[in-house]
């Protein structure tokens, strides 16, 4: 309408009379907000005001409705796609399982020959109300809306009575809230829904109405292709064994030589009695149980809790494990088999043994008799308890316990991982080590307890006990080592470790003895040994005639005897044919020029057996090159579950900013010293293996160091270098990333006792007493490298292992002593030899 005026208003051919009307019907329009979308008139009305032209109806497509279309398509497309990508995301996500496995036991229903059959009413039904119980536990969870189902494998018998229950259970949630699934809370629901009561004092509570031991459920995650396995269909290797019959052998024996290997096998023997397994030989890929492995479950199903042994490389010497009831689960698994993977091996129904026993002593400074580990020779098994009173025949005899391969020290704050001993009423921790120790108790009447740590089997362990005077330990004409060991006089101070701790060999005086000396003449064997025992050489004159070997020396080809430690890789041919310095292979790094905490920058290239260990991409240990695949490095630096995984290590070779090394390659297998103790640092060692060898293009960057000669002895006061990519100072937070290097002393093994104590034959130390340069955090694993003068070779010494702080005064760095671990490397690293 307003348009029509304005034209109206615009015809010149209208007449004056016209023009109030058009007043008006201007004042009636410019009436504001009565039309929408129209501005208000900006100027008051009356006011005279230029004729405007009349506007033309603006058309649909302008410019400004074209953006308000654009934008809204904009907006509708926005929403479709988020909506879309949400559903898509929500889809996806729930396609994660978890898996959980585990057991338990119901004590008020009997165990009926028909649950062995998969098939049977009676298993089927017995299994519909476990899941019903199962079912309604989790559906009233906080975790009701992630459970799936759970399936119920196997009831069994056992030898605590009723029926012994394993289920798995499945979850199934978005893939970003896996992180709130915790294994705890999963098996503390379970827990939790046990009604237990006070008043009865026993650990059997109801779950749903079903009676069950609260001590005997378990819960952990599981692994979806266990769960496959043990629910899917059989693959040919799974398969249950019976053994219903004492005395007899049950072979368990496979093999592939290619394609896979997966099986589990479920043993079972009758009521009230254990099964023993014995494997003779594996054949497995040796990777840390990455790809390969052997497990032995206390279980019918995977439980992690239940792992009583994992063996994860190949192997030819018998090793026999017991459960701790009628069951036990071996699982072998080789998924890509190369070459010959599979096992020999036996089981047996073996009666449950009690460990307790009250021994009268009689002999006096001998060994009468033996006490064993449980089920010795076989590993014994977890959560064991033994007790043993030894009684002497006199109040002035004390029990001494030689134990061979195993000490027991006071227990420290840290638990023990190797079995608890109580000693009338003073705790010890035991550890594995490679040599015998003696352990005296000054006392007629000895109680000892032994519980056997809870986690894993224990390899056996054999004790001589034998009575002891307590006011002379040792036979006249002895010494009484550190190791509890008594040994004659006349092998103190003879340059060899008797005492295998070595205390026979501190605080020696050394004068060599002149020629015509009786001593001379006592030892005869010292002759012609290829090293000069006195002063004018003559032992060692007119050695024509070849001696005997002894364990002390080393055998030439043609069969004439030197001292071990000083004739074998010493770079000095001591034998007529040369076989000393056979296959001592290790370059001489040339680009040495005389030129950590206390170090300084070292220069590109100096120390090319260096390496580098990232663990998930950050520097955490140095290690040294030994070979084209293999490191050496510390055990520590492996320590834990995590840890000692090798997939999320990396090794960094011919590298001097951190970050830029030559050459990076994952670490296909980390191999930590057996004995290596995590409370002492004793046997601090490791070997890694590379997954990828370093090419022989980078040998200008990377070359191997020299392992020393077995039981290679030092010299203190000689200077060597440590070197790594660690904190430079002790209150840093972070390491250099320059290489460093510092020069240190080798110390007195005698010194560094007195320093810390605790200082094993295992160890040595090299700093400098002022303090200021040392090796420190971030260091560890890297090496201690000394210049053989003879020479000019570089030998790994020591590897970077523990210290009081960095750089303190009177507190030297404590490294690992390679000399004593040579045929252990030789173990694995043959091509050294
Ligand atoms: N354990 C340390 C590490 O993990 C090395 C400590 C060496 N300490 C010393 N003061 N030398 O890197």
């Amino acid at each position: 309408m307003r348009q029509k005026m304005d034209n109206e208003k615009n015809d010149p051919s209208c007449k004056s009379s016209d023009l109030k009307i058009s007043n008006i019907s201007i004042q009636v329009v410019s009436v504001p907000g009565k039309l929408p979308g129209r501005r208000p008139p900006r100027k008051p009305i009356g006011k005279p005001r230029p004729r405007k032209q009349p506007k033309k109806r603006a058309p649909f497509w302008n410019v400004q409705n074209k953006i308000i279309l654009f934008t809204a398509f904009l907006f509708i497309l926005a929403v479709t796609a988020w909506t879309l990508l949400w559903l898509y995301i929500s889809k996806t996500e729930s396609k994660d399982a978890f898996y959980f496995v585990g057991m338990f036991r119901i004590t008020n229903i009997e165990f009926l020959p028909e649950y062995r059959q998969k098939e049977s009413r009676e298993f089927l039904s017995m299994a519909k109300t476990v899941q019903q119980v199962v079912n309604l536990v989790y559906t009233t969870s906080a975790f009701s809306k992630f459970y799936k189902q759970s399936v119920v494998a196997d009831v069994s018998s056992n030898n605590k009575g009723g029926l012994l229950v394993h289920f798995w259970i499945v979850f199934v949630m978005p893939h970003a809230k896996g992180h709130i699934f915790c294994e705890e809370c999963v098996a503390a629901i379970l827990k939790d829904s046990i009604q237990t009561s006070i008043i009865n004092r026993t650990s059997v509570g109801s779950l749903q109405g079903l009676a069950v031991d609260m001590d005997s459920v378990v819960l952990n995650a599981g692994l979806r292709s266990d769960y496959s396995s043990a629910v899917g269909s059989d693959n040919g290797c799974s398969r249950y064994l019976y053994a219903d019959h004492l005395t007899l052998r049950y072979p368990l024996e496979i093999s592939a030589t290619s394609g896979q290997l997966m099986c589990h096998f479920k043993l079972v023997a009758i009521v009230g009695y254990l099964i023993r397994l014995s494997i003779e030989s594996i054949q497995l890929e040796a990777d840390n149980c990455i790809t390969d492995s052997l497990t032995v479950y206390d279980s019918l199903l995977p439980i992690r809790s239940a792992i009583l042994y994992r063996i994860c490389e190949p192997t030819r010497t018998l090793m026999s494990f017991v459960s701790t009831n009628n069951l036990m689960l071996v699982t072998l698994k080789s998924p890509y088999v190369r070459r010959l993977a599979g096992i020999r091996a036996y089981f047996e129904v073996i009666p449950e043994q009690k460990c307790e026993s009250t021994i009268l002593v009689k002999e006096i400074n001998s060994f009468e008799g033996k006490i064993s580990s449980p089920y010795y020779p076989s590993y014994y098994p977890p959560k064991c308890k033994c007790t043993w009173t030894f009684q002497t025949s006199l109040s002035t005899l004390g029990i001494a316990l030689k134990f061979y391969n195993y000490s027991i020290t006071k227990k420290s704050a840290k638990g023990c991982e190797h079995g608890w001993w109580e000693i009338n009423e003073h705790m010890y921790c035991g550890s594995y080590m490679d040599h015998e120790t003696i352990f005296r108790v000054p006392s007629p009447l000895v109680h000892i307890q032994l519980q056997c740590s809870s986690r894993l089997s224990d390899k056996p362990l054999l004790v001589e006990y034998g009575g002891y005077n307590i006011s002379q330990p040792c036979p006249a004409g002895s010494f009484r080592c550190s190791s509890g060991l008594c040994v004659p006089q006349a092998q103190r101070c003879d340059g060899v470790n008797d005492c295998f701790d070595e205390s026979d060999e501190l605080f020696c005086v050394t004068v060599k003895p002149a020629c015509n000396s009786s001593i001379f003449r006592q030892h005869g064997p010292l002759v012609c040994d290829g090293f000069r025992d006195c002063e004018d050489g003559q032992d060692e004159q007119n050695c024509t005639r070849s001696i005997p070997c002894t364990s002390r020396t080393f055998k030439c080809g043609n069969d004439i005897c030197f001292r071990k430690q000083n004739a074998q890789c010493d770079g000095i041919v001591d034998c007529p044919d040369g076989s000393d310095e056979e296959g001592c292979g290790c370059s001489r790094s040339s680009s040495f020029l005389h030129r950590i905490v206390g170090g300084s920058d070292s220069q590109e290239g100096t120390w090319p057996w260096q390496v580098s260990l990232h663990f998930v991409g950050s520097a955490y240990c140095g290690a040294s090159v030994i070979s084209r695949e293999w490191l050496l490095s510390a055990a520590h630096c492996f320590h834990g579950n995590r840890l000692s995984d090798p997939t999320p290590w990396t090794a960094h070779l011919g590298m001097y900013v951190q970050g830029n090394a030559k050459f990076v390659s994952p670490v296909r297998r980390i191999v930590v010293h057996e004995y290596y103790n995590s409370q002492t640092f004793d046997y601090d060692i490791a070997l890694l293996q590379l997954s990828i060898a370093w090419p022989e293009t980078l040998k200008q960057l990377i070359q191997p160091i020299c392992i020393p000669p077995a039981g290679q002895k030092v010299r203190s006061g000689e200077k060597c270098w440590v070197t790594g990519w660690g904190r430079r100072h002790e209150t840093d937070s972070k390491g250099s990333p320059v290489l460093q290097q510092a020069e240190v002393e080798l110390i007195d093994q005698t010194v560094c006792v007195s320093t810390y104590g605790i200082i094993t034959s295992r160890m040595l130390c090299a700093g400098v007493m002022s303090g200021k340069s040392d090796a420190c955090k971030g260091d560890s694993g890297g090496p201690l490298s000394c210049r053989r003068k003879s020479d000019g070779k570089w030998i790994l010494t020591g590897i970077v292992s523990w210290g009081h702080g960095c750089g303190r005064p009177n507190f030297p760095g404590v490294y690992t002593r390679v000399s004593n671990f040579v045929p252990w490397i030789h173990k694995y690293v043959p091509s050294l030899l």
